[in-house]
């Protein structure tokens, strides 16, 4: 499968390379500086674009037959605009193009009613902190994916860890699995993979965790 990711210098987005090179997709890269990408390949192309860039966004996923994007600011707070922004110039190319199937990283945190969660991240932190710098961004990315005329998947991650990939995560839908927390970067990339392969999971938004 032609393949391209977004994100592809951060954590998830190298792992996701990787993966994918080893289960022999053809993969384009697409990174703000390509000179720092630590990987080459013969089936890896590192393009130079920014997900807020409409042109080179659209380059980027032209003749594709997937999107994987794994975009993300890090840890601060600051107020960001780069999911909604970066994923709504992903979906228009998109669908310009004629590319169909997108999965979009998303965060578990975002269920604000999700009982794993203890009651001052519900009451406290997400409604007065998060929601305000962050999540309330990416809760515009899940509506301009949901709202897309594409064969979107939304994954909601638990919170990121790093570590080999094992396949022993579980799926929820709405909320995390649980007694469910963390999930690795590999294993978040492992399941994205996989859902290249499955279609029972287009239009769904899942909450992915150990
Ligand atoms: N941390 C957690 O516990 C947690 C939990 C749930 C979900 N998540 C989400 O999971 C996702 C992946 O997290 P991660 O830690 O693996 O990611 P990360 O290491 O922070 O990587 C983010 C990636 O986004 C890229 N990026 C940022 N702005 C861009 C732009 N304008 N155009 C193109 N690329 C851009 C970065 O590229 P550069 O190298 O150019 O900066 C980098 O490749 C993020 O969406 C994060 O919010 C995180």
């Amino acid at each position: 499968m032609k393949i391209t990711i977004f994100g592809a210098t951060g954590g998830t987005g190298r792992s996701l390379v990787e993966q994918a090179l080893e289960r022999g997709h053809e993969v384009s890269a697409v990174a703000r500086d390509p000179s720092s990408f630590p990987y080459s390949h013969d089936r890896l192309t590192v393009l130079r674009g920014n997900a807020l860039d409409a042109d080179s966004v659209e380059g980027a996923v032209e003749g594709r037959d997937a999107v994987l994007s794994a975009l993300g600011t890090g840890f601060h707070l600051r107020r960001t605009t780069l999911y909604s922004r970066g994923t709504e110039t992903v979906v228009r190319a998109m669908e310009k193009q004629g590319v169909g199937r997108l999965v979009v990283v998303s965060t578990a945190g975002l269920n604000g009613k999700d009982p794993s969660f203890p009651f001052w991240y519900r009451l406290l932190l997400k409604p007065l902190l998060l929601d305000r710098v962050k999540y309330g961004d990416m809760a515009l990315m899940e509506d301009e994916t949901r709202g897309s005329s594409l064969d979107w998947t939304v994954v909601r991650a638990g919170g990121l860890t790093d570590g080999p990939p094992t396949g022993e995560y579980r799926v929820g839908s709405g909320r995390l699995p649980e007694g469910g927390a963390e999930i690795s970067r590999s294993d978040l990339a492992r399941f994205m993979l996989d859902l290249l392969d499955d279609l029972d999971y287009v239009g769904r938004t899942v909450t992915l965790a150990y």
